[in-house]
C-alpha cells in the first residue's frame, strides 16, 4: 500500500480554527508598524546560497547545520530563506533604497525556514514578523524599536508575560579581542567543555556562552565577560539606548552572555522572552548590524532591526487566553430556499443585502435539503436569524424571518423592508 502523504516533518498547516489568531496578531502588528512609518517590502523566499554564507556566516548553526539548500535546474546553490534580514538587505542594495544615506525603516512578513529538531515553539517552517531600518546610526533608533515591541506586548495583554534581555557584542575589534581572549580562557579548559562547545571554540566560540551544559556554565563563571571589551563608541552608545528604555519606562535585563546566533550584528542586541513557553521562549529577537550591507557589496550603512516568531506569539496568546473572543466570529444570518425557483430569488435576495449592509456575515444555504436539514445547518452556523423562503413567500414577496438564538415568534417581512428590519435587529447602522 502507498504511504499517505503528508505534510514534511515541522512544517505546519495552519487551520482555519487557527487562521483568526493569525491574523489579529499580523494586522495587530502592522497597525503599529504603519503608525511608526515603517513600510513593507516583500522579498523572495528563495535567495542564492551564497548570499547567506556571507550575511549569516560560516559557523553558524543556520548556514552550517540547518539550511534548506539545492541546486536548481541550471545548477545554481539555492536556498529557503533561514531568515529576512540578509535578503532585505540584498534587495535594499539591488534598488539603492539606502544609497546617498537615505533612511529606509521597512518590515516584511512571511515564511523562513531552517532544518531545526522540530518541538514545541521550533519549526522547519515557521514565520516571522521582521522589522529592519538603515542608515541611522544613533542608539534611538534602537530604543524606538524596543518601545514599538513593547507597545505590541501591551496591545495584546503580553506585557507581563516578557522580559526583555538587552546586551551590547561593541565593534567588530572589540569583539574579536574578547573571542581571542574568551578562547584562550576555555583552551586551558578544553577538556572539561561538552562536545559541542568544543566543536565552537574553532568555529564560533561566542556561542559557547550560551550552551545549555551545566559543566559548561559553570566554567563560564570566571570566564572574561563582554563587556570589559567595549569599546568606548559602543559603551556610549549602549548607555544611550539604556537611558531611552529608562525614559519610556521600559525595564530590561543586561545579559553580558546574549550574543545571537547570527554573525552579523554588533552592538545593541535584544531578545523578548517569555518563561511561559517552554525551552522556546524567545518571541522577539534582534540588534545592530552595521557591517552587513558593506559585508554585502554595499557601501558602509548602519542597520538595526528584529524579528518575531508567530507560531511563538500565537502560542503564548492562546496559552495565556488573551485571544478576543470575537475573533472567531459566527455568521449573523442564514438563508434558507426550498426549490429551484425561491432558490434564484434567495440568490439575488442575498445579494442585495451585502449591498445594503457591508460587512454582512450572510451565508446561503448550498446544496439543497429538506426543511429539517437546513435549519439543522443554519443552527449550526450560529446565526441570529434564518431567513426562510419557500414556494409561499415567494409568490407573497416576503421571507420568514427566525430568530434562532432566542423564542420569539418568526415574523413574515417584505423584501423591500428586510434590510431595515435586520440592520434593527442586529443593531447596525
Ligand atoms: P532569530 O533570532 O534567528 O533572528 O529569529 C527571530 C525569531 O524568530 C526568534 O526569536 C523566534 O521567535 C523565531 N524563530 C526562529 N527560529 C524559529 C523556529 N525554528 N521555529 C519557530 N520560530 C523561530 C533572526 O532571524 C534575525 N533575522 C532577526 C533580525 C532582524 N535581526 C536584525 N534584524
Amino acid at each position: 500500500m502507498s504511504k499517505s502523504l503528508q505534510a514534511i516533518r515541522g512544517m505546519n498547516d495552519i487551520l482555519p480554527e487557527q487562521t483568526p489568531a493569525w491574523r489579529y496578531l499580523e494586522n495587530t502588528l502592522v497597525s503599529l508598524l504603519d503608525g511608526y512609518g515603517y513600510r513593507e517590502i516583500r522579498l523572495p523566499i528563495v535567495e542564492y546560497t551564497e548570499l547567506f554564507a556571507r550575511g549569516i556566516g560560516e559557523g553558524t548553526d543556520v548556514v552550517d547545520k540547518e539550511m534548506y539548500t539545492f541546486l536548481d535546474r541550471n545548477e545554481e546553490s539555492l536556498t529557503l530563506r533561514p531568515e529576512g534580514t540578509a535578503g532585505c538587505v540584498r534587495a535594499v542594495l539591488e534598488h539603492g533604497l539606502s544609497g546617498g544615506g537615505q533612511v529606509q525603516k521597512l518590515w516584511y512578513a512571511g515564511p523562513m525556514f531552517r532544518y531545526e529538531k522540530p518541538q514545541k515553539g521550533r519549526y522547519r517552517q515557521f514565520h516571522q514578523v521582521g522589522v529592519e531600518a538603515f542608515n541611522l546610526p544613533g542608539p534611538d533608533v534602537d530604543a524606538e524599536l524596543i518601545v514599538l515591541t513593547w507597545r505590541l506586548w501591551k496591545q495584546l495583554g503580553l506585557a507581563d508575560a516578557v522580559t526583555l534581555q538587552l546586551n551590547s557584542l561593541g565593534s567588530s575589534e572589540a569583539r574579536a579581542a574578547y573571542r581571542d581572549a574568551l578562547v584562550a580562557y576555555l583552551q586551558e579548559r578544553f577538556d572539561q567543555l561538552d562536545e559541542d562547545s568544543q566543536r565552537r571554540l574553532t568555529t564560533n566560540p561566542l556561542r559557547i556562552l550560551d550552551s545549555k551544559n551545566e559543566q559548561t556554565q559553570a566554567l563560564l563563571v570566571g570566564a572574561p565577560t563582554l563587556s570589559d571589551y567595549l569599546d568606548e563608541e559602543s559603551r556610549q552608545h549602549f548607555e544611550g539606548v539604556k537611558a531611552r528604555l529608562d525614559a519610556a519606562g521600559i525595564r530590561y535585563e543586561i545579559n553580558h552572555k546574549l550574543v545571537r546566533g547570527l554573525d552579523y550584528y554588533n552592538r545593541t542586541v535584544f531578545e523578548w522572552v517569555t518563561d511561559k513557553l517552554g525551552a522556546q521562549g524567545t518571541v522577539c529577537a534582534g540588534g545592530r548590524y552595521d557591517g552587513l550591507v558593506g559585508q554585502l557589496g554595499g557601501k558602509p550603512t548602519p542597520g538595526v532591526g528584529f524579528a518575531m516568531g508567530v507560531e511563538r506569539l500565537v502560542l503564548l496568546l492562546e496559552t495565556l487566553e488573551l485571544l478576543p473572543a470575537e475573533l472567531n466570529r459566527a455568521a449573523e444570518v442564514y438563508v434558507c430556499a426550498f426549490g429551484e425557483a425561491a432558490e434564484l430569488a434567495a440568490l439575488a435576495l442575498a445579494e442585495r443585502l451585502r449591498d445594503q449592509l457591508p460587512g454582512l456575515r450572510l451565508l446561503v444555504n448550498s446544496g439543497g435539503g429538506s426543511f429539517k436539514s437546513q435549519f439543522k445547518k443554519a443552527d449550526k452556523s450560529g446565526a441570529r436569524y434564518a431567513l426562510i423562503l419557500g414556494e409561499d413567500e415567494l409568490a407573497a414577496r416576503v421571507v420568514g424571518c427566525k430568530p434562532l438564538r432566542d423564542d420569539s415568534e418568526q415574523q413574515s417581512i417584505a423584501w423591500d423592508a428586510l434590510a431595515e428590519h435586520l440592520a434593527g435587529r442586529l443593531q447596525r447602522g
